[in-house]
């Protein structure tokens, strides 16, 4: 739990599948079509701790999960990866800012009317064609290139770059995420994190909101003061 006071943050850094749109649903489905075709049982479980997570990792936990991580090499599993990106792909291609998560325009627009700073945390390779997509390519000057992350979250360290990137303090910053992993790397950066949607899936996280539409300054000035 952070005790930084609200008047004490200065920028935000953003998650984007599953916080500014529900790409989650996409990911899910490429990856199921995938799991299914390998013989891999899909669970819930499975589902909800992949978010967040990168693509060779997911492909491990999917594999893991069917007991088939050495029924692979590695030139096959990037072929199976490739393989579910092509189909997720064409899948965002499709996308318009009508994909935009409810209240997260608006809260941008009051980020940059009031001078914060904002920069994106995905661990996402698309994450700039899906803003490309989502017409928001402006809001995110910067951006953690997760090609050049040495860990994947639950780590913290897309969330340290990301406050590097905005020149600022870790502490400065609040993380918002709809994954555990994310809150994870979030509190490990010492950053404040606020966790969108289940709240036992978040539990870790210092401020929780049921969906995005309840993210306003003025509601996290409330649940920092
Ligand atoms: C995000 C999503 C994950 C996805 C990961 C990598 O973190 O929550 O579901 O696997 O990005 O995305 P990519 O588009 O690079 O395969
Ligand atoms: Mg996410």
């Amino acid at each position: 739990m952070t005790t930084i006071a609200f008047d004490q943050i200065k920028g935000f850094v953003f998650d984007l599948d599953g916080v500014i749109t529900d790409t989650s649903l996409y990911h899910t489905k490429a990856w199921r079509q995938l799991a299914e075709k390998l013989g891999v049982t899909w669970t819930k479980t499975l589902e909800d701790g992949l978010k967040g997570i990168s693509r060779m990792d997911s492909l491990e936990m999917i594999l893991k999960a069917g007991n088939k991580e050495n029924d692979y090499t590695q030139d096959e599993k990037v072929a199976l990866a490739t393989e579910k990106n092509t189909n997720y792909v064409n899948a965002i291609h499709q996308m318009t800012p009508a994909n935009i998560l409810p209240g997260i325009k608006a809260f941008l627009d009051d980020l940059r009317a009031n001078g914060y700073l904002i920069a994106l945390a995905s661990a996402s390779k698309n994450g700039p064609t899906v803003l490309k997509q989502l017409e928001l390519t402006d809001y995110f000057p910067k951006i953690v290139d997760p090609a050049t992350l040495s860990k994947g979250k639950p780590d913290p360290e897309i969330y340290v770059k990301g406050a590097e990137a905005l020149d600022l303090d870790p502490t400065q910053c609040i993380g918002v995420e709809d994954a555990a992993a994310g809150i994870q790397a979030i509190n490990g950066a010492n950053e404040t994190s606020i966790g969108i949607g289940d709240p036992d899936t978040l539990s870790a996280a210092d401020i929780h909101f049921n969906d995005t539409s309840e993210m306003t300054l003025a509601n996290i000035a409330k649940a920092m003061a």
